[in-house]
């Protein structure tokens, strides 16, 4: 993408899943690069993400919290992608602090930095499907209303509006993506507090079997992490995003089962049985998940263009090559 060659850019949690993918898309579009990323303990941050690109980085171990930290990061960028964050819903309901610290007072604390350093910077706030808890309808559009059903996504949610305040108060020109269900290379595949449909596949790879609470019959939307990238580089460009929310999603939604029965046909191995939902499961399980894509799709002019298939295809290959790096 011409827009950001030569621009200087920043990614909080780049060494993740999501930023470490939009990190090899942005050194290929041209663009200065910059990484801070805390390496949150059961989290995605791996170095071999950036293997390739590693040289052609800047990375900087510091938490979105540390106030002097990120005053520095930010001055001089012209776009921010925040995409850090404490990720499990599971935990954020045993251990609510941790979420609470880093999904809210950590936004605060960079916006903060921004509005002292910064004031008027484009800022893609990574937002979450879960802001909209069990959806009162599908497919889910950005009027929905917004009532999570967990600590994770109230905390999201928070964090989102925050991003909007600060347009108001300082001029910030923020965006949000209201991220669903991603998968693909570069996800960490060591337990299934999140992402689970990545550990999934890992099971399934491994030939082990695949526990599906209940039916599995809640339907699921997914993005391959390519498409999600894509609309993460549209909404730093576009003007037109600045304000907005968008939802993300993929082509076809299919059950939770029929999504097990593809990972298991694409490993080539493992098998599933349906056991009942533990509680703690239960308790934040939001059903059916469809998006409404079209606001992404007008004003983004963005496309989920890789299909389930290939995009499993691609993602069983990546972790064949490399499963050193992540089992
Ligand atoms: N992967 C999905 O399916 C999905 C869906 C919806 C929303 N999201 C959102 O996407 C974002 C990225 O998720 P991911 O799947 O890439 O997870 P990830 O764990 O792979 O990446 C998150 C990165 O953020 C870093 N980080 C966490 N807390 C930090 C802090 N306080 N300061 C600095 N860095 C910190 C971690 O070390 C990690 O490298 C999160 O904000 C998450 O809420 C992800």
């Amino acid at each position: 993408m011409a827009f950001y060659a030569g621009k200087k850019v920043l990614i909080i949690g780049g060494l993740g899943f999501i930023g470490s993918n939009l990190a090899h898309a942005l050194v290929q579009a041209g663009a200065t690069l910059s990484i801070v990323d805390a390496r949150l303990e059961d989290h995605g941050a791996n170095d071999f993400n950036l293997s390739g690109i590693a040289d052609q980085v800047s990375v900087t171990m510091a938490d979105v919290r540390d106030r002097a930290a990120m005053t520095k990061a930010v001055s001089e960028q012209a776009v921010i992608f925040n995409i850090a964050g404490q990720t499990s819903h599971v935990d954020s309901m045993v251990e609510p602090w941790l979420d609470n610290d880093i999904n809210t007072r950590g936004q605060l604390v960079l916006l903060e930095a921004c509005r002292a350093v910064n004031s008027e910077v484009k800022v893609v706030y990574c937002g979450t499907r879960a802001q909209y808890g069990a959806p009162q309808y599908t497919p889910v559009d950005e009027h929905c209303p917004m009532l999570p059903i967990d600590i994770y996504g109230v905390d999201k949610l928070a964090g989102e509006l925050y991003h909007f305040l600060y347009q108001k108060i300082c001029g910030l020109r923020a965006v949000s993506l209201r991220v669903n269900n991603t998968y693909g290379p570069r996800h960490q595949m060591k337990h299934a507090k999140y992402g689970v449909q990545n550990y999934l596949l890992r099971l399934a790879l491994e030939g082990k079997e695949i526990s599906v609470f209940g039916d599995g019959n809640q339907q699921r939307d997914l993005n391959y992490v390519d498409d999600v990238v894509q609309a993460f580089l549209l909404a730093g460009e576009k003007e037109e995003a600045v304000g907005q929310a968008f939802n993300l999603g993929g082509q076809e939604p299919l059950t939770f089962v029929e999504l097990v029965a593809k990972l298991i046909q694409y490993a080539g191995s493992g098998s599933y049985k349906h056991v009942p939902y533990p509680p703690d499961r239960a308790k934040i399980e939001t059903g059916d998940f469809v998006a409404d894509i079209r606001k992404a799709q007008k004003i983004l002019g963005w496309e989920p263009k890789v299909s389930l298939d290939d995009g499993l295809k691609k993602t069983v290959e990546f972790y064949r090559q490399f499963k050193q790096h992540y089992f």
